[in-house]
């Protein structure tokens, strides 16, 4: 374990989240180096923790390996506290790859099983990372991709989550509570009352996937009232591409590089202004 010291890589448990303290890390979805560097980049400006997640489009994109490799490299140059995550993993296998790897953190997404089916893989996978010293998050309740409004019967059942937590034995939970992957402009609200009810009766973390299209007072009350991960993804492509149309029409004779350091820094800046927003500045231990 000498080299996750050293290196500032570490699993979401070491990165100082707190039941009491309210202050989320963020959890930022990369899809290359560029990515990489741009969210870790912001975390050592804004001394944060920060997680570096690896979905299962950008490993379609360009491998597993090469994307975990490109995370810990940057990782190794952070000097605040860095977690690599598997988002959304279906396949026990891949997470058993992933681990092998050197990743610190996944996540089983069982949410559209049926209940029994979650609790039994959830448990497989939270086995296994914990074997590795890993982390390991599941998810009770849908949070829904795209346009799909979120129903009554996708968001999280207290009870069923608190049975979930207690049968997985998992260091993090993500639960459905308003919010929708994949918007490309804030408009969701979050249902407060039920993310206090599950905050009361379950210890370990509560996740809330789908932030980029979450209202950001919305965002700010659910740090207060229970929310410790947050995960972001569409809104860092949204401004990473709107960064690189602009630089490839201002100066279409531009260098490649030039025009990727301008990707870079608008991921930076998107991922330092969610910091402040999720209260994560100046957290680093
Ligand atoms: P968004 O793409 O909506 O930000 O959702 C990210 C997410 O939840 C990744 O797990």
């Amino acid at each position: 374990m000498i080299w996750r010291i050293v290196l500032n890589l570490v699993n979401v448990n070491e990165l100082g989240l707190r039941y009491d303290d309210n202050w989320a890390v963020g959890h930022f979805n990369v899809h290359n180096l560029e990515f990489a560097r741009g969210v870790v980049t912001a975390a050592c400006e804004n001394r944060s923790p920060a997680i570096l997640a690896v979905g299962m489009l950008s490993i379609k994109y360009i491998g597993l390996k090469p994307l975990v490799a490109a995370c810990r490299a940057v990782a190794e140059e952070s000097d605040v506290p860095v977690a690599i995550h598997i988002d959304h993993s279906r396949d026990v296998e891949l997470v058993r790859r992933a681990l092998e790897l050197g990743v610190t953190s996944v996540m089983f997404d069982g949410s559209a099983l049926p209940f029994e089916e979650n609790v039994a893989k959830t448990k497989e996978v939270v086995a296994m990372a914990h074997d590795h010293g890993a982390t390991a998050e599941g998810e009770v309740g849908i949070v829904p991709h795209g346009t799909d409004p979120v129903s009554e019967k996708d968001m999280t059942d207290p009870d069923m989550a608190v049975e979930f937590v207690e049968r997985t034995g998992v260091d993090l939970v993500a639960v459905s509570l308003g919010s929708i992957h994949g918007m490309k402009t804030a408009g969701a609200s979050l249902d407060q009352d039920l993310l206090r009810a599950l905050h009361q009766k379950i210890k370990a973390p509560l996740v809330l996937h789908g932030a980029s299209g979450v209202l950001d007072e919305h965002v700010k009350d659910a740090v207060a009232n229970g929310i410790r991960k947050i995960n972001v993804n569409t809104g860092l492509q949204v401004a990473c591409k709107n960064a690189l149309t602009a630089q490839l029409n201002a100066s279409p004779d531009s260098g490649l590089l030039q025009d990727f350091e301008c990707g870079i820094a608008a991921i930076a800046s998107a991922v330092s202004k969610k910091m402040v927003l999720f209260n994560s500045v100046n957290k680093a231990a």
